[in-house]
């Protein structure tokens, strides 16, 4: 299990200065709006993945009006203390494991895991297919680092191709370079197709067990992925849909456009689900997420939950409970704007920390 017991920001969003003990295994973050705890939960975050989970663009987690910040954070990883301290200053970050700075930062990557749920995470279910390719491209990188490399490579490579695409409109070349180009891509793709395959093979069970304990029903549940390659290889639609892709200047067939398609009871969860299925669906993505790295990686993920008693009916919170306090999970961080409905949820004499802001 990995843990953090202390984290210190210094011109983190809206915090100037500040320090917080987090008291294992579960702290309260109890706040009015606006007081800064879904900050502090995405500094965690930051500090497990040298990004913000909300923003792609370092300069909004600066304070404002700050030209930098800093975020200090005592952990126990594998039994052993160490101090993950990340700087970002000028468009450059730095990385320190107890002082000693990283040649990559990606090799931090991996050694600490961090699973956030938040309420704008619907947009998993709702929102189109380039969120869930990230959201599952999140996920795998983090288990396979090679995923992660061919993935890089792969959409330079797409970006690379849809220039030549364009060009070829007003300077007509040969395809020595295409053929370049779709090689690489056909190789990477293909990894990529395949790994996103077998990763589903292992998440789907893990999905469907944690849906049915939120939702306490019995009610089928299916994930279909959904790619072109499932189709025929990518090598025979880049070189077979050239066509196409020249008439739209773009690559319209490939790894980036696979997507995946949710159902409950056969029927597609974004179109005609109800709330409570796409709430305990939403919940059993992430709980599965969290089960999937445990799995791959080897110790507990930290589990960071923003705000979630606020959207969840008795039952299922109830179940949720049951669920994150079993040996399966290690540290939860959660956060909610009245303290009482904590300590409530999870009982007297519970061993629960707060940190009141
Ligand atoms: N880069 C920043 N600099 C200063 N303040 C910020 C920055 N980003 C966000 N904030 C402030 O942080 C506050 C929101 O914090 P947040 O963690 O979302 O609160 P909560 O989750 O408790 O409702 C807002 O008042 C917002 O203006
Ligand atoms: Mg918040």
């Amino acid at each position: 299990m990995n843990s953090i017991h202390k984290i210190s920001l210094f011109q983190f969003r809206n915090y100037a200065s500040a320090s917080f003990d987090f008291p294992e295994p579960v702290t309260c973050i109890a706040g009015l709006n606006g007081s800064g705890k879904t900050n502090l939960l995405d500094a965690v975050y930051y500090l497990c993945y040298t990004k913000s989970c909300f923003t792609s663009y370092q300069q909004n987690c600066v304070q404002t009006g700050m030209d930098g910040f800093r975020v200090t954070g005592e952990f126990t990883r594998e039994g052993r203390k160490e101090v993950i301290s990340a700087k970002w200053k000028g468009g450059k970050k730095e990385l320190t494991a107890n002082d000693a700075e990283y040649e990559k930062i990606t090799d931090h990557i991996g050694l600490y895991s961090a699973v956030m749920i938040a309420p704008d995470d619907t947009e998993l279910i709702n929102g189109g297919g380039e969120l869930r390719r990230k959201w599952m491209d999140g996920i795998l990188s983090q288990a396979d680092k090679i995923y992660l490399e061919k993935l890089i490579h792969y959409q330079r490579l797409l970006l690379q191709r849809n220039a030549w695409l364009k060009a070829q409109a007003f300077r007509p070349t040969d395809n020595t370079e295409l053929d370049f180009y779709n090689a690489q891509m056909a190789a990477d793709g293909t990894y990529i197709y395949e790994q996103r395959s077998a990763f589903l093979q292992v998440f789907l069970p893990l999905l469907n067990d944690f849906y049915h304990r939120l939702s306490g029903g019995r009610e089928p549940i299916e994930v279909v992925y959904t790619s072109d390659l499932s189709v025929k290889p990518l090598k025979d639609w880049l070189t077979q849909n050239l066509e196409h892709d020249l008439r739209y200047q773009r690559t319209l067939r490939g790894i980036h456009k696979d997507d995946w398609d949710f159902s409950v009871n056969g029927l597609q969860l974004r179109q005609f689900g109800s709330q409570g299925q796409k709430k305990s669906f939403l919940f059993a993505l992430k709980l599965a997420q969290y089960a999937y790295l445990t799995k791959v990686q080897g110790h507990l993920p930290i589990l960071l939950l923003d705000d979630i008693f606020e959207k969840l009916d008795q039952n299922r919170m109830e179940a949720l409970l049951r669920i994150i306090r079993s040996p399966d999970f290690g540290q939860v961080i959660l956060t909610d704007t009245h303290a009482g409905r904590i300590r409530d949820a999870f009982g007297a004499g519970a061993n629960v920390g707060y940190i009141n802001l």
